[in-house]
C-alpha cells in the first residue's frame, strides 16, 4: 500500500481484462481496495506479484461479464455490485475498442460500433452507477480512459478520435453535475501505451499498410515518442491511483495527458498512408 487512502473503497473496472484496465484492477487490490471487475471476456489475469487469491476469493474481487454495448447487462452489472458491496466509490471506464477509417471511406457500421463501445458504454455505466456513486454525499470517483486523440487530429483513425473528443466532453458535462455530490470526474489523455490494442494491433496495421516488417513499424512509432518508448499499463494506473484518491477532490473536469509530450511535438504523416 502506497498512502493513497483508499483502502477498503470499492472500485468497478470496465475492460478490466486486459490492458490498461488489468493494470487499474490489480493496482486496486495492491491498494487495499475491493475490486468489481466488468468486461465482455474472461476475469483478468493475475498481474506479477499479484496474489491469484484475490481474484479467485469474492471477498476481494468480482467479476461480473458485462457487455457496456447492453443497457439490460450493464445494469445488471449495477445490481451485482450492489449486491456484493453496497456502492461503488469508484467507477474507471477502460472498456474501448479502436478502428482506423479514413473520413472519405467512412462506413457508419463502423462508426456505430465505435461510439456504442466507447462513448455510450461510458455513458452506459456512469448512468448505471451514478446512484451509487453519489449515495454518501461527499466522495465519489468517475476517471474515463480518453485518449491523446481526442486534442488533435490523427488522421485515418476519425471514428475513434471522434468517440474520444466525446469521452472528453462528456467527461466535463458528468463533472459538473455530480459535483454537488462530492463526486469528481476526470479523463485520462494517455498516448500509445504498450496494451494489446496498441502494441500488437497498432502496429501489425501500419506495418501491413506502409508494407514494412513490424519491428521497423514499432522503431518509427518509437522515434515519434519523445521518451522513445511505450508507456506502461501501471503508469496509467498510477495516474488513476492519484485520481481516486481523496487527495484528489479539487481535480474534477480535467483530462490528464500521459503521453511523455508526445501531442506537443506529433508530426502528421505516418498514419496517412491507407
Ligand atoms: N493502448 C493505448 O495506447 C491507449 C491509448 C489511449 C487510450 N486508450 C484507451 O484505454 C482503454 C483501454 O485500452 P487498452 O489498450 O487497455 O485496450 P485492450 O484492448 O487491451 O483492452 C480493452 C478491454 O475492453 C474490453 N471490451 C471491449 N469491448 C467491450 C464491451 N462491449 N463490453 C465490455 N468490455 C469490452 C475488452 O474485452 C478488453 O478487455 C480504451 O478505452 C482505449 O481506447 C488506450
Amino acid at each position: 500500500m502506497s498512502g493513497f487512502g483508499l483502502e477498503r473503497k470499492i472500485a468497478v473496472v470496465t475492460g478490466a481484462s486486459s490492458g490498461i484496465g488489468a493494470a487499474v484492477q490489480q493496482a486496486f487490490l495492491d491498494e487495499g481496495c475491493r475490486v468489481a471487475n466488468l468486461d465482455i471476456t474472461t476475469p483478468p489475469p493475475v498481474q506479477p506479484g499479484g496474489q491469484a487469491d484475490d481474484q479467485t476469493d469474492g471477498e476481494r474481487s468480482l467479476f461480473v461479464a458485462t457487455d457496456v454495448t447492453s443497457d439490460e447487462s450493464v445494469f445488471d452489472a449495477v445490481a451485482a455490485v450492489e449486491e456484493w458491496a453496497g456502492a461503488a466509490d469508484i467507477l474507471v471506464n477502460c472498456a474501448g475498442i479502436i478502428a482506423k477509417q479514413p473520413v472519405d471511406e467512412t462506413d457508419f457500421a463502423t462508426w456505430d460500433r465505435v461510439f456504442d463501445v466507447n462513448l455510450k458504454g461510458t455513458v452506459r455505466t456512469i448512468r448505471g452507477f451514478t446512484p451509487q456513486l453519489t449515495s454518501s454525499g461527499t466522495y465519489g470517483r468517475i476517471i474515463n480512459l480518453s485518449s491523446m486523440t481526442a486534442n488533435f487530429g490523427l488522421e485515418t483513425y476519425s471514428p475513434y478520435s471522434a468517440s474520444k473528443a466525446a469521452v472528453s466532453n462528456l467527461t466535463k458535462v458528468a463533472a459538473l453535475e455530480l459535483s454537488p455530490f462530492g463526486v469528481t470526474v476526470n479523463a485520462l489523455c494517455p498516448g500509445w501505451v504498450d496494451t494489446p490494442m496498441a502494441a500488437s494491433g497498432l502496429i501489425a496495421h501500419l506495418a501491413k499498410l506502409h508494407g514494412i516488417p513490424e519491428e521497423e513499424a514499432k522503431e518509427r512509432v518509437l522515434a515519434f515518442i519523445p521518451q522513445h518508448r511505450f508507456i506502461r499499463p501501471a503508469e496509467i494506473a498510477h495516474a488513476v491511483l492519484f485520481l481516486a484518491s481523496p487527495l484528489a477532490q479539487a481535480v474534477s473536469s480535467t483530462e490528464l495527458r500521459i503521453d511523455m509530450g508526445l501531442t506537443q511535438t506529433f508530426t502528421p504523416g505516418f498514419h496517412q498512408v491507407r
